[in-house]
């Protein structure tokens, strides 16, 4: 296996130290690190042409205006929409769903469809859209073994459906849908189709052309880029009938005292001066990523998740989440482990071996509540991660095991404060 896809010397946060061991950085799924590059694309805009895009006449103000252009060609070619004006550069993919959920201007009689394994990004909204104006809301089951059920979606498409919102790949188990398949059904339906890409985007190449959704959502902080930075990105046209979010400077032609005229897209929608470090940082992110190469990419955290699942399988008190097979869900690693709570595993872990992993309900409450479970250790894999990464994850969780006593199912009250007590045997 090549050692790492990028080179792990790129990113200053893995140069931190416990003592003299390396910290193991296993929770890209929530925030990935940042290399120098981006954050050097960043600085460069402070120190160097700090304006406002689009406003004075200055070269600072030109500067500044041209490369955020440059950056929404940049994203066009990465996600695949060929047409930069289909891009709109968001706080996060959450406000890029709300822009979408709010500016298609639902109401009674129309209905959503999303599935049991949202992130509240992709859910609270639509409970909103219910209560505020009745709006339907309707939920699609997925089978546990990462399987996607056909019938079902076509069963519920039947019903009526408006729009499809769902997740490109699960934050919870990181199994991928079949996004295609699920455009061509909803579009035959009527149903126009809304991707959550936060997970999907920073690991696998994502062609908008091909699988044809509407909408597709993401969060420039999961793929190298810096945090408040996300992008809206349209099918050709899919715009154009989106109300705006939010209106103010930047959003209009003209205004007079008692009227204004919005901008076409994607200006309309970005109101108020714009995070210009962030979407440059972010467009330096998707030039790293380019050059390290997305198929290499996907190829890598596989291969990184195959040796960690193989590995902590051989303790029966680890049951991991989702897909068997890690190839389904190749940069997410999911488990829960007899008798240890997630976070008190998770404490544990970062205490004792310097592995950051994530632990919890992942914002995907009701799922867990369904199961019983108060929650799971999730273990993310990117391109800085090495072989050293999981032999420390899997050495960790040894220990815990060995530590605490086998209970006959999820952790108890008791047990979760033996845990607690328990005190990793390396700390420094
Ligand atoms: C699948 C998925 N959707 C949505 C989000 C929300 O992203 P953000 O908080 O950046 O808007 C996340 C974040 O973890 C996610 O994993």
């Amino acid at each position: 296996m090549p050692p790492t896809a990028g080179r792990r010397s790129d990113f200053p946060a893995l140069r931190r130290r416990r003592g003299r061991s390396p910290v193991h950085y296993l929770d890209s799924a929530c925030m990935s690190l940042v290399p120098t590059p981006v954050l050097r694309a960043m600085e460069e805009y402070y120190r160097y042409y700090p304006g406002c895009a689009g406003r004075s006449l200055h070269r600072f103000s030109e500067e500044v205006s041209h490369r955020i252009e440059a950056a929404r060609e940049g994203f066009a070619r990465f996600l695949g929409t060929r047409d930069p004006a289909s891009i709109v550069f968001v706080r996060n993919a959450t406000e890029a769903i709300n822009l979408v959920g709010r500016g298609l201007s639902l109401r009674r009689g129309d209905r959503v469809l999303v599935s049991d394994q949202e992130h509240n990004s992709n859910l609270v909204l639509w409970q909103r859209l219910r209560a505020e104006r009745g709006v339907g809301l309707d939920v699609l089951a997925l089978p546990d073994d990462g399987s996607f059920d056909l019938a079902a979606l076509e069963a519920a498409l039947a019903r009526g459906v408006t729009l499809v919102s769902l997740f490109h790949t699960s934050n919870l188990d990181g199994r991928s849908l079949p996004v295609r398949e699920i455009v061509e059904r909803a579009h035959a339906h009527g149903a126009r189709v809304l991707l959550d890409g936060c997970q999907a985007a920073p690991h696998v190449p994502v062609d908008l052309a091909r699988i044809g959704a509407d909408f597709y959502a993401l969060s420039a902080h999961k793929m190298l880029g810096p945090t408040g930075t996300g992008v809206l990105a349209a099918a050709p046209g899919a715009l154009d009938g989106l109300a705006p979010l939010i209106v103010g400077g930047e959003t209009v032609e003209w205004t007079t005292l008692t009227d204004h005229a919005l901008r076409p897209p994607p200006h309309r929608f970005e109101a108020g001066l714009q995070n210009y470090a962030g979407v440059l940082g972010a467009h330096a992110a998707l030039g790293y990523l380019e050059a390290a190469g997305r198929d290499t990419l996907a190829a890598h955290d596989r291969r990184l998740n195959e040796r960690a699942s193989a590995a902590l399988r051989e303790n029966d008190r680890v049951h991991v989440i989702g897909p068997a097979e890690p190839a389904a869900r190749p940069s997410i690693l999911a488990f829960t482990l007899d008798g240890v709570d997630p976070n008190d595993a998770a404490l544990f872990l970062d205490a004792g071996y310097g592995v950051l992993v994530r632990s919890g309900r992942h914002c995907v409450h009701s799922w867990y509540d369904r199961r019983g479970l108060t929650g799971n250790v999730r273990a993310s894999f990117y391109l800085y991660n090495d072989a050293t990464d999981v032999d420390a994850l899997v050495r960790g969780v040894d220990e815990l095991l060995t530590r605490t006593d086998r209970p006959p199912g999820p952790a108890r009250p008791a047990e979760r404060r033996a845990a607690r007590a328990t005190r990793p045997r390396r700390r420094r």
